[in-house]
């Protein structure tokens, strides 16, 4: 028997698993007034069994033709450039904020002590990314029925310090997008949509998540897709994809694939910063950052008091 042969066998028993021990399941008719309906879970047949037991044969474990297939499929279901897998709906945020604070964005970075406006009532890791990098948080309250923002309060949260509003389509609806990005035209601010709610979602015919600068999504079991734990991050901005892949892998500049060597061409005759000429590329990190540039516990402590105010504030005006 050959491996092939095998492993037709194995998937084709799996099939057979799957219709003995999880097929009745999915087969139950649904009776109005005494089916349970779940607000989220698992939603899964024998193909999606088989894929599992296929991509475990085949013991790559990491990032790999699947993740490939998956990225560029969401890209095209979502109508956006780029979508990048992670391993979480909140290391997606994480890597969503990140990407902002790239000095290669210039006078846009967002540094330490700049505002980021978001709501006073959400998801915590929409906000731990820029509580975690000593960024401000500026709380705007949400509107009662749809707990999402309140964007009449935008202009109020407003400083001149404000560089992103970042804000999540609480439980699938989709806040003000029209009012938010007027918003953030206007003052000239990023744009970070949490999606994680809300894949498939639309407002005004578009996808929520493609209306910002970066829209992310969470793939954990209770949300629309899932592949157990496993997030993603999509933008349009070729810029905004380069930092977030060089910050997702590592800080490298170099985007090789795996295993692949000198996409770029010029992988021994460039000067990168103070580094000598011909430094290889696969070995410059240009989004790695010393531990002296991480804020001290006393700025930090300052932020937070400065949020409180900020937020106080706008909750008065
Ligand atoms: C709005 C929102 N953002 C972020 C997350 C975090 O996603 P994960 O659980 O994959 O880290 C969730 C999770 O439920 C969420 O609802």
């Amino acid at each position: 028997m050959t491996a092939d042969d095998l492993k037709k066998e194995i998937l084709e028993k799996t099939a057979e698993y799957f219709r003995l021990v999880h097929g009745a399941k999915t087969a139950e008719p649904f009776t109005p007034g005494k089916s349970r309906v779940n607000y989220a879970g698992r939603v899964f047949d024998e193909r999606e069994m088989q894929n599992l037991v296929d991509a475990s044969l085949e013991f790559w474990l990491t990032y790999g033709h699947w993740s490939r297939d998956f990225e560029k499929g969401l890209a095209a279901y979502l109508g956006v450039r780029f979508a990048l897998l992670v391993n979480s709906g909140s290391s997606a945020n994480l890597l969503a904020f990140m990407t902002l604070t790239s000095p290669l964005l210039g006078e846009r970075q967002v540094k330490r002590g700049d505002e980021v406006i978001t709501v006073a009532a959400g998801f915590p890791t929409t906000i731990a990314p820029t509580v975690q990098y000593g960024a401000v948080p500026v709380f705007v309250d949400v509107e009662l029925g749809t707990a999402n923002i309140d964007a009449s309060q935008l202009e109020a949260a407003w400083s001149p310090k404000t560089k992103a509003v970042m804000l999540a389509h609480t439980l699938g609806n989709p806040f003000n997008v029209k009012a938010v990005k007027a918003f953030c035209e206007k003052h000239n601010l990023w744009l970070i949509e949490d999606n994680c709610d809300a894949l498939g979602s639309k407002y005004d015919g578009r996808f929520t998540g493609t209306w910002g600068d970066i829209g992310t999504s969470s793939f954990y079991p209770p949300h629309h897709m899932t592949m157990g734990e496993g997030g993603a991050v999509y933008t349009d901005n070729p810029l905004l994809k380069k930092i977030a892949l060089s910050i997702r892998d590592w800080g490298r500049d170099c985007w090789c694939e795996s295993g692949v060597d000198n996409t770029c061409g010029c992988r021994f005759t460039k000067q990168f910063g103070t580094l000598p000429v011909g430094y290889d590329h696969k070995y410059v990190y240009s989004h790695f950052r010393r531990r002296s540039d991480a804020p001290s516990l006393r700025s930090f402590r300052r932020s937070w008091k400065s949020a409180r105010r900020t937020s106080r504030d706008s909750m008065k005006g």
